[in-house]
């Protein structure tokens, strides 16, 4: 059976069956699948297809990952040209395309780190885990940093959580930089930083000898795009210096222009000892990821063979030469149409379109660092009181049906009333504009609040 973006009814009922009957879906109900599915045959730019004909401006660009747009058929040609060189051979030889990728991360990054490649942003974080391991990894309530035992822990997402307890107890949470649900009912500045106050004192009641690194994403995607002020990174990395901790920064989402800057660090202008890549790196074209460590988190692995010091870790896929040539024309893409800059205009553009939108009552807040935005919508703007799932699902849909696809906040309950957006960097002025307006018809139709 062969799909073509040519509306073809018979083949997407065939395929909605053969997937029904066969597939197991992640985190999706399948009685919902039932009655309401995508059958995705192709995409263009910021466009996906649908089997049924029915295009739609993706904006979230997949998962969070498909920064360069979709259909860039050069990435086609890299890939089987890699293919026809070397498809594969293990990580623990060298080869051409992993190499190249690495030194063009290290370059990116300024320069002193090394990288060890892996297949996914939940094994990027793990593997810095593993990397820094001494004991525990203090990480925020409600952060989001993978879907495998140890990141689930790390995370803060109850909810996620809660299926799969118990777990390890290595990880230690602290409260999120979110100001505008200020965890201790605080505002900026005069808060001062309560949030970083509560990192100090969680090290010093752990004992700082037992923690091995501070894990922060820099804009927290999961809690429904939370930016932190500017001086919260500093003054976190400034904490690790003093008690001599890691500082593990997130980069899975955030990474590879998504907040405005090639890595949302660079923001903030920290050097972070661990950093976890993904999505961005290629793309999604193909699935490959990686753990940044800087210089001297490298040497501390560095030794004769008889010391066994060497990273006491391998995965089959790691530094795979096909998705390492691909995520390397990818950042060259990204670098010759200067999407990192785009995503900072684009970005503006579409947050002040956004604020708009707070003629609507129910629009408490709207946020966001280049294109990676949070619309909030509560019941009472002076409560924060959150609007219901059904809501956020029903302006979900509304926007589906009208051709535009957005996200929502993964925290469940708590964050759940945000509407998320991250569309692909090539995202044009007037998709911006589509975004908006569909959006602004969903509040004006759907009674919320
Ligand atoms: C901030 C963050 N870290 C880690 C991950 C895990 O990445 P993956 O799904 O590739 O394992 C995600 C996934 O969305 C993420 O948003």
């Amino acid at each position: 059976m062969s799909l073509t973006n040519a509306p073809d009814p018979a083949v997407r009922q065939a395929v909605v069956r053969q997937d029904l009957d066969n597939v197991l879906h992640p985190i999706v109900q399948h009685k919902v699948l039932e009655t309401k599915q995508m059958v995705v045959t192709g995409a263009q730019g910021s466009t996906i297809y649908d089997a049924d004909g029915t295009a739609y401006l993706d904006a979230m660009a997949g998962l969070w990952c498909v920064n360069i747009g979709y259909g860039r058929a050069e990435l086609a040609e890299v890939a089987a040209e890699q293919v026809r060189e070397l498809a594969y051979f293990p990580h623990t030889a060298m080869n051409k395309p992993a190499a190249a990728l690495a030194e063009k991360i290290n370059g990116l990054m300024g320069g002193g780190y090394h990288t060890y490649f892996v297949n996914s942003g939940s094994e990027a974080n793990e593997a810095g885990f593993k990397i820094a391991r001494r004991f525990k990894t203090i990480s925020r309530y409600f952060a989001y940093h993978g879907t495998t035992l140890a990141t689930l822990d790390a995370g803060g997402m109850g909810e996620r959580k809660a299926k799969f307890e118990p777990y390890s107890g290595d990880f230690v949470h602290v409260a999120q930089p979110h100001c505008y649900r200020c965890p201790f009912g605080l505002s900026y500045p005069s808060c001062e930083l309560a949030c970083v106050k509560n990192i100090e004192n969680t090290i010093l009641g752990e004992g700082p000898e037992t923690v091995a690194e501070v894990l922060v994403e820099p804009v927290m995607s999961g809690v429904g795009v939370a930016v932190p002020p500017d001086d919260y990174l500093p003054e976190v990395e400034k904490l690790c210096r003093k008690y001599g901790i890691l500082l593990h920064v997130d980069e899975v989402i955030n990474g590879f222009g998504r907040t405005g800057k090639m890595f949302a660090h660079q923001h903030y202008n920290i050097s972070p000892d661990i950093i976890a890549i993904a999505k961005g790196i290629s793309s999604a074209y193909l699935p490959i990821a990686a753990t940044v460590v800087k210089n001297e988190v490298f040497e501390s692995f560095y030794g004769e063979a008889s010391e066994n010091r060497q990273v006491m870790q391998v995965n089959t896929y790691g530094g795979h030469p096909v998705s390492a040539a691909v995520a390397v024309r990818n950042i060259e893409i990204m670098e010759a149409e200067k999407l990192a800059d785009r995503s900072a205009e684009m970005g503006a553009y579409l947050q002040d379109g956004l604020r708009t939108l707070m003629r609507h009552k129910v629009v408490g807040d709207v946020r966001g660092k280049g294109l990676l935005l949070g619309i909030e919508l509560v019941k009472d703007r002076a409560t924060k009181e959150p609007v219901g799932a059904e809501q956020i699902t029903a302006i979900a849909d509304f926007c589906r049906d009208n051709g535009l696809l957005i996200g929502r906040g993964g925290g469940g309950r708590r964050y759940g009333n945000t509407i998320t957006l991250s569309p692909p960097l090539v995202i044009t002025r007037a998709e911006c504009d589509r975004i908006v307006d569909t959006l602004d018809r969903a509040l004006e139709t759907i009674h919320v609040g």
